[in-house]
């Protein structure tokens, strides 16, 4: 009835093309080998720098199984893969990326007539046949105007995005002239206003000249390496391949539509590489030599005035993250979900950058729906609210999760102002809770100190004496209520973070 290739099929898989732009990022690799259906002369097999792909199809009544190899140019570019779409109902696609995936016996949705609409039918008369046959045509016909619609709003929304996604070879060298520094590729970025990341052929490219030079971390999801690119640093983040999820939603995540902030992470590439025997998958974003506020709080004491540039950009960042900004150079209003000092990295202007999305969770406005299914405890059990702990939070509306970032946040602030020197007094570095938990605290141990005994970090009174402690203190306060929605927003501490900062003459 309809071909894979028609458009209107494709009009209504809106969202299967967003999906699809990310997954062609999965598409690359070595020659794969594939079943193949009309391939008698090679032994039903081939080889394809693509995909497999099985399909199945219900033509007149009998079932068809083709498989066949599609080429690498056949995927890309990412904006039109349609032979990778499924239309249900009609028939059934599969692309898969590894040896011989497509040797799989899709099924056909069975259009089965029940004997009494077969007798029905053959008393019916022309106006009956017509009303059966014109009923389901017109109800098609409405469908594909909704989805045309839908469409539409996809294109406006994602419409910068698919301008840069499409592979266009020919503005590759224009993106990455030879004398071009990363600064010089990100100011491009920023002044073509797409607001969505490089385009996907020039993050591959970045990604496969830099040179890693050592360790700087390692983490659940990997390890973290200092790399250079062209003469720059640059921060490249491995993922193990069982990390795979990670490493695509906070891909998925960084591509967000006006994402990039002062204080949040500058995100660069993404890439998958493979190297025959595994799948490398690396994040490439900006270097802070500082490292993370967790490394920076361990080595320094900060000044009162280092104090506030800390926690006023971290709320900056925070409130960036959290808002949502409509129209078509917007965005989703975004929960972090692991906020802590080891995921804030410091700048070299003493101003954070957050980082580490891979939990983040987006909210679709439109439909007050949240993005991904959100698993119920994730994070860092130390970090997590008390509605989390014992799992009260009401995972349906978005802004639970906001208030739980920002309780969070309450306890980097609590780990910041510790270390605040003021009349030459600072304690040492402690992690939030260090004095009632042990080292990597069970959910239990943390729940039983937080909800039960609804203990927090100790506030000390000395700070009283000095006008900026006692805000952070009271910030602190504010930010730590067992009660989620009680909490103060982000923007309403940056506010009052600015204030002070005019106060305490602190040039950001
Ligand atoms: C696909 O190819 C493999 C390897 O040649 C073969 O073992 C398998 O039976 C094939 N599957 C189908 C459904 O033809």
């Amino acid at each position: 009835m309809r071909s894979y290739g028609n458009p209107a099929v494709m009009s209504t898989k809106g969202t299967a093309l967003t999906l699809l732009v990310l997954s062609g990022l999965i598409a690359i690799g070595n020659a794969l080998r594939c079943n193949c259906t009309n391939c008698e002369s090679s032994g039903y097999e081939c080889e394809t720098d693509g995909a497999c792909m099985a399909s199945t199809s219900n033509i007149a009544g009998v079932e068809q199984h083709v498989r066949i190899c599609i080429a690498r140019d056949k995927l890309m570019p990412p904006g039109q893969p349609f032979y990778c779409l499924s239309a249900e109902g009609y028939l059934n696609t599969h692309c898969c990326y590894s040896d011989y995936c497509n040797s799989v016996d899709l099924k056909v949705p069975k259009v089965s007539r029940l004997p009494a609409i077969e007798s029905a039918l053959s008393s019916w008369g022309p106006v009956e046949l017509v009303a059966v046959i014109a009923g389901p045509i017109i109800l098609v016909c409405l469908l594909l105007i909704v989805g045309v619609l839908v469409f539409q709003h996809h294109q406006r929304t994602y419409n910068h995005r698919q301008r840069l996604d499409v592979e266009d070879p020919s503005c590759d060298h224009l993106y990455l002239a030879k004398d071009k520094t990363l600064q010089d590729l990100i100011f491009d970025l920023s002044t073509s206003g797409s607001g969505s990341g490089l385009p996907l052929f020039v993050q591959r490219t970045v990604a496969r000249t830099i040179v890693l030079q050592e360790i700087i971390g390692k983490g659940r999801f990997g390890e973290v390496w200092r790399g250079k690119w062209r003469g720059g640093d640059v921060a490249v983040k491995i993922f193990s391949s069982r990390e795979e999820r990670s490493w695509f939603r906070e891909a998925e995540i960084y591509q967000t539509i006006m994402l990039r902030h002062e204080n949040i992470l500058g995100f660069i590439a993404a890439d998958n590489k493979d190297n025959g025997t595994w799948t490398q998958l690396w994040l490439v974003s900006d270097y802070h030599e500082h490292g993370s506020l967790f490394d920076y709080l361990n080595c320094y004491s900060v000044t009162i005035e280092g104090m506030i540039k800390l926690a006023l950009s971290a709320a900056s960042g925070l409130a960036h993250l959290h808002m949502e900004i409509l129209g078509t150079q917007g965005k989703p209003g975004i929960a972090h979900r692991d906020l802590k000092s080891k995921n804030i990295l410091v700048k070299k202007n003493g101003t954070c950058a957050i980082a580490d999305l891979g939990l983040a969770v987006r909210h679709e406005s439109s439909t007050d729906t949240i993005d991904i299914a959100p698993n119920q405890r994730v994070g860092t059990k130390r970090y997590m609210a008390p509605e989390v702990l014992d799992e009260t939070i009401n995972m349906k509306h978005f802004d639970s999760f906001k208030c739980a970032d920002i309780y969070a946040l309450g306890l980097v602030y609590w780990e910041i102002a510790r270390r605040g020197s003021a009349g030459g007094v600072h304690e040492d570095y402690q992690l939030p809770y260090y004095d009632l938990v042990p080292p990597d605290p069970s959910i239990e141990e943390m729940r039983k100190v937080v909800c039960d005994q609804r203990l927090r970090p100790t506030v000390p009174n000395w700070w009283q004496s000095y006008e900026a402690l006692r805000v952070m203190g009271k910030i602190m306060r504010e930010c730590w209520y067992s009660n989620g929605a009680a909490r103060l927003t982000a923007l309403r501490i940056k506010k009052t973070l600015s204030q002070l900062s005019v106060l305490e003459d602190v040039k950001m």
